[in-house]
């Protein structure tokens, strides 16, 4: 080992995976981003690559419990909290998953969980490749922009990363990597792990672009389609019973379901919970990832995320009773229930949300004596999805709960001014906030 190495490892490993930043950045995923041609559906599914590796990563990063290396995870906010929220913004384009990323990026987020227990100069390895995507990033975000109609904030969050901050953040990257040494981490060992890092994401890019053949490419669970019904559920038949029971008291909380969907509407939610409930095997950070995503297709389609939050809670807790001793793995979907709520109350604080939906109730003649209880709670909800970026979240609940053939002048005039009142709400927060 060198003496330069050793004082400056950041500069030893750019110099050592030159070479596969270069082979990286050829690939036609990268070359079709710049010249506009990369279809929508490779950027999705680069977002939940993306989202089961930094899900592990940032996991085995707060289990080590290092605050030095905790600050590498972000500014204000992680990464996998981004690529969370950008995936829930694409729910309304049902965008299947390709098979093969979905296997290289599994295999990379356990090759990072095996390392977390092995040694912290692999996972100091991957953090330099990781985390210098910022850099990459920052270059394509004109481009995410254009292609795909993006924002920052809607859709593009993950790109558009800490913005202007970002050599700030670099440069924190750069003397936790170089003071790692001095810490006794082994250079040898970072630099063999960045090459595999490199490597995975180039098998990943890979396999991204160009699109495999259709055959390839599979509605999984994570893009369930209202109308496919061939998805995982538990083989553990209290888990289906837990599921269906879990359904049925969010249909219950929200009569808005049966009247609008009818008993399609209640297939749909039996086998939407059974599926939730078969996540509970995948890493927590998996779990919300799924759940960020299945929250962007359903209010996409009228279904605002704070039932899938309910749906959720409900789950696990019927879960639980039965089975307390597993409580562990039925947690995940308690995490993934507070992720969702976390984004609502991002929007509008829960004060105020209570405050809209007490004057919406009060409008509404009781949400219309009971029979549409909850309808408040929906309204506010969806326009926080909208905000969140989750397109036609407004939109789909109005068709309905506007329509003139349905519902009373005064009822209508109550649901125009709910909507309202929750967006002036959005549009006075401090912004960041
Ligand atoms: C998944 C894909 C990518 C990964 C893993 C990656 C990784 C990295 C890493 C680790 C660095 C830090 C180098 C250093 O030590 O200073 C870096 C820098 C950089 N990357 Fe990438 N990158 C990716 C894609 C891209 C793409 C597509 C571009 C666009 C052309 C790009 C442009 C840059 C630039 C301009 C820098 C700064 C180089 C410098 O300061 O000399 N990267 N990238």
């Amino acid at each position: 080992m060198t003496t330069g190495m050793t004082s400056n490892l950041m500069e030893h490993l750019k110099r050592e995976t030159h070479h596969l930043h270069i082979a990286l950045v050829k690939l036609p995923f990268i070359t079709s981003l710049a010249d506009g041609s990369l279809p929508l559906a490779a950027y999705v599914n680069q977002l939940r690559a993306f989202a089961t590796i930094f899900g592990a990563f940032e996991s085995a990063i707060n289990e080590l419990n290092d605050p030095d290396l905790k600050t590498s995870l972000g500014l204000e906010e992680s990464r996998f909290n981004y690529l969370l929220r950008d995936l829930g913004c694409f729910g309304r384009e049902l965008i299947p998953e390709i098979a093969g990323v979905r296997r290289s990026s599994v295999a990379m987020a356990s090759r990072i969980r095996l390392l977390s227990l092995e040694s912290s100069g692999g996972l100091l390895g991957y953090l330099y490749v990781l985390q210098g995507t910022v850099l990459g990033n920052r270059v394509h975000l004109p481009d995410i922009r254009r292609n795909y109609g993006v924002t920052g904030a809607l859709g593009g969050a993950f790109y558009a990363g800490y913005g202007d901050r970002t050599d700030e953040y670099w440069g924190g990257i750069t003397l936790l990597v170089n003071g790692a040494v001095a810490a006794g981490a082994d250079p040898g060992e970072v630099t063999a792990a960045a090459r595999e890092a490199f490597n995975f994401l180039h098998e990943i890019h890979a396999a991204l672009y160009p699109l495999p053949p259709p055959g390839e490419m599979s509605f999984s669970a994570t893009s369930i389609n209202p109308e496919a019904g061939s998805h995982a559920i538990p083989d553990d038949g209290m888990e289906i019973r837990a599921a269906l029971m879990a359904a049925h008291t969010c249909r219950l909380s929200y009569p808005y379901f049966d009247a609008r969907y009818g008993e399609r509407g209640k297939r749909f939610a039996e086998s939407d919970a059974a599926w939730l409930a078969s996540l509970v095997h995948l890493p927590e950070s998996e779990v919300v990832a799924q759940v960020a995503w299945l929250g962007g297709v359903l209010s996409s389609r009228g279904m605002p995320r704070v039932t899938l939050e309910h749906q959720l809670t409900a789950l696990h807790g019927v879960l639980v009773a039965a089975r307390p001793h597993r409580h562990l793995e039925y947690d995940r979907l308690l995490a993934a229930s507070r992720w969702l709520k976390g984004e609502r109350l991002r929007q509008i604080p829960a004060q105020l949300s209570a405050g809209i939906v007490a004057e919406f109730v009060v409008a509404s003649q009781g949400e219309m004596d009971g029979l549409l209880q909850g309808m408040g709670r929906l309204i506010v909800s969806a326009v926080c999805d909208e905000a969140g970026g989750i397109t036609g979240a407004v939109t789909t609940v109005q068709q309905w709960a506007g329509d003139s053939g349905r519902f009373s002048a005064g009822w209508i005039v109550a649901v125009r001014e709910c909507i309202a009142q929750a967006r002036t709400m959005i549009s006075r927060r401090e912004p960041g906030i």
